[in-house]
């Protein structure tokens, strides 16, 4: 007798589990389509290359890692990379040692010489001693000055 009770409660249990499962799967099948306005994201996660190395994805804005440079936690101003870059580009590294970091070449250190934006464009544009006029000029030279300044 409880054998036959014990198949009734299975019976039963398995009965409701199919109900569950077609309550489940009886969606609104409009509700399930994307909508036409809707954002796409792109996918950011770091991906691995055919040699098993660890890249972050294509057209990702990689953050920057913590305790990186800067006190506002690494975020950089792309300008200063650019202008670093514009900074060798140009010749000034050739003058300016370190990239303008360090003492001791042909043009002075320029890292923490309180050098202004109007002191660096007028230098740069006008020549002084034995500094070449005119060596960067446009974006360039934009870039140049918000790197020289991130030495300041
Ligand atoms: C031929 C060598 C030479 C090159 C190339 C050169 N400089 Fe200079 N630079 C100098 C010298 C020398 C001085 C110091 C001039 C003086 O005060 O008599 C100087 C001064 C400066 C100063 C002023 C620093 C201060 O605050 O006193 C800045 C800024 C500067 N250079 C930026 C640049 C940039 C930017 C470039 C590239 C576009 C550049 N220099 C290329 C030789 C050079």
């Amino acid at each position: 007798m409880s054998r036959i009770r014990k198949l009734a409660a299975f019976a039963a249990l398995a009965a409701l589990v199919a109900i569950l499962a077609a309550a489940c799967v009886s969606s609104d099948p409009d509700a399930a389509v994307t909508p036409a306005d809707a954002e796409t994201v792109a996918n950011i996660a770091a991906q691995t290359d055919e040699d098993g190395n660890t890249v972050p994805a294509e057209g990702a804005e990689v953050p920057p890692a913590a305790g990186g440079e800067g006190e506002e936690g690494g975020e950089e101003d792309p300008a200063i990379a650019d202008g670093e870059a514009a900074f060798v580009a140009s010749g000034c590294s050739g003058c300016h040692l370190g990239n303008g970091a360090e003492g001791g070449g042909v043009g002075p250190q320029i890292a923490g010489t309180g050098a202004t934006d109007e002191r660096i464009r007028t230098i740069v544009e006008n020549g002084r001693g034995a500094m070449p006029a005119g060596l960067a000029s446009g974006g360039d030279l934009d870039n140049i000055v918000a790197y020289l300044l991130s030495l300041q």
